[in-house]
């Protein structure tokens, strides 16, 4: 079985961008950490789009091959009730990601459109949050 692992936008620039909020790890590091998580015959696809539509589109191919959406929608977490429609569409497990504790922050990203649809939601663990997700979606879709 296949999981995606989404990223939207400035994601691309992880380990670059404001490290003492997100970390020096890279999306690269990200995809390792992933496909070292999952169970015995699954594997991960992971994809980063700066662009709302692109990610809504993954969702839709998702659909019909994947058995589980791991998520970091970064700020279209807070925004994209377009996104939110497209997991409602999506059946098997979602889990959203945060690396940051995002309700230690700002007031504007308390609130999150994905969290309407996810099955479990993780944040401030970092990168491992996306491991710790990848492992939650093989134990549901095995049950
Ligand atoms: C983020 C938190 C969001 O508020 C922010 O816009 C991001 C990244 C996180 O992983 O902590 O881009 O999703």
């Amino acid at each position: 079985p296949l999981i995606y692992v989404l990223n939207g936008p400035n994601l691309n620039l992880l380990g670059k961008r404001q490290p003492a909020i997100y970390g020096h790890e890279t999306l690269a590091d990200v995809a390792a950490l992933c496909t070292a998580a999952c169970a015995a015959g699954f594997e991960t696809k992971l994809l980063q789009s700066n662009h709302e539509g692109e990610l809504i589109d993954w969702v839709h191919e998702a659909r019909d091959t994947a058995a589980g959406i791991v998520i970091n929608p970064g700020a279209l977490t807070h925004t994209s009730i377009a996104l939110m429609d497209a997991l409602n569409t999506f059946e098997p497990p979602v889990i959203e990601v945060h690396i940051s504790q995002v309700h230690k922050r700002e007031a504007f990203r308390h609130h999150s459109y994905v969290s309407l649809r996810a099955d479990g939601v993780i944040a401030g663990l970092g990168t491992e949050g996306y491991a710790a997700a990848v492992r939650r979606i093989c134990q549901l879709a095995r049950a």
